[in-house]
């Protein structure tokens, strides 16, 4: 039985019983944000019983297991909080169950393996979603009427930076090629997604110029593209630069200005006749919106969001594959991927 059903029978209730695979950083935000509109976390999977038992007892979660597939009579829907090499490995056997799954960002490290994820999605009938939360932030509404309003004239730049000085910790997450590290997939992705919402689409033709670290991950990227309208995209990425986290989009009569961006929470509007401005505090983190998404979407027995439709996913995941070709990064997971 597929487990939207399932959901309908457990879940006949204003709330969901989530699982999450991995215990990292981001799991705990994952979980503040859902406990914060009332859902529930009732299972932890991880590699290592040890720090699974530490994790359940500190966040006092119920349960906890080495075995993904326990997740399927325990909960509702999986978030998966792995790093970017592990994403397609814990979600196809997941959608096999008939899991549904919200996948943290990027979907996948490579197009290759987006699609088999999206193909197992699509063969179960099982609903999949990549956790890019940027795009369920309900500034972005405002942004993009003030746009369609005309009320900074034509679109034609996209700014945005997102860029940290991370210490090298050579097997963390965001300097291992294994792990699929760097600064594009873990960052830069939110400012090509600035740009794919603006301009409603990925763009025509890029240029992209990177520094290397010694073992070949983007530490430091920068874009510049060109869209179908005509609009250009400066978008620049980092993992070993300051940056910031200023997002501007500038028209032919005026420019928005959105201060951190990828979780906006205001954007400032300012013209030759006109300065207005919008403030839209979150609920709980930022998090609840995707989460919200996921529910709905259930309760409608939809195995697709529209707001990050799978043809988003697939579309992102072939930019940075064509932006990594252009600047030389590859991973162990490309080579895997070519070898079927
Ligand atoms: N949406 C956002 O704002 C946001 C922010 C940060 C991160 N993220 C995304 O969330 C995901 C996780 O990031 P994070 O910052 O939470 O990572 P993290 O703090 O390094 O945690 C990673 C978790 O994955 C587990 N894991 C499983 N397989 C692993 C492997 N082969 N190598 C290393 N760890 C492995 C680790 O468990 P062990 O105890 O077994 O090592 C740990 O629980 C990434 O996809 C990242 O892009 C999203």
């Amino acid at each position: 039985m597929p487990q939207i059903d399932i959901f309908f029978l457990v879940g006949n209730a204003e709330w969901m019983r989530w699982g999450i695979v991995g215990h990292g950083s981001i799991a705990k935000t994952f979980m503040e944000a859902a406990r914060g509109i009332g859902h529930s976390i009732e299972m932890v999977v991880g590699r290592d019983s040890g720090r699974i038992e530490d994790f359940c007892s500190s966040y006092d979660v119920p349960e906890g297991s080495t075995d993904l597939l326990s997740l399927v009579s325990a909960v509702d829907a999986a978030y998966i909080a792995v790093p970017h090499s592990e994403h397609c490995s814990s979600t196809v056997p997941l959608l096999e169950a008939s899991v549904p799954v919200l996948c943290e960002k990027p979907l996948a490290v490579n197009e290759s393996e987006v699609s088999k994820m999206i193909r197992t999605a699509e063969s179960t009938q099982t609903f999949l979603m990549e956790a890019m939360w940027t795009r369920h932030l309900p500034v972005y509404e405002k942004v993009l009427s003030w746009i369609n309003e005309g009320k900074i004239g034509e679109v034609v730049l996209v700014e945005a930076s997102f860029g940290f000085n991370a210490p090298y910790v050579p097997e963390s997450r965001l300097w291992n090629p294994d792990l699929a590290g760097g600064s594009l997939l873990d960052v830069g992705i939110y400012t090509l997604t600035l740009a794919d919402l603006i301009y409603g689409s990925p763009p025509e033709e890029f240029s992209a110029k990177a520094d290397l670290s010694s073992k070949g991950i983007d530490t430091h990227l920068g874009i510049v593209a060109k869209y179908p309208n005509g609009g250009l995209a400066r978008l620049g990425s980092a993992i070993n630069a300051a940056l910031g986290f200023s997002g501007r989009v500038i028209g032919s009569e005026g420019m928005i200005e959105i201060p951190f961006f990828w979780q906006a929470e205001k954007a400032v509007l300012t013209s030759n006749s006109l300065s207005e401005d919008i403030s839209i505090p979150h609920d709980v983190n930022g998090f609840e919106y995707q989460i919200r998404e996921v529910q709905r979407c259930l309760e409608s027995g939809a195995v697709e969001s529209d707001v990050v439709p799978w043809s988003w996913s697939l579309s992102m995941s072939r930019l940075m594959d064509e932006i990594r070709s252009e600047i030389g990064v590859i991973y162990p997971a490309d080579k895997e991927s070519e070898n079927g």
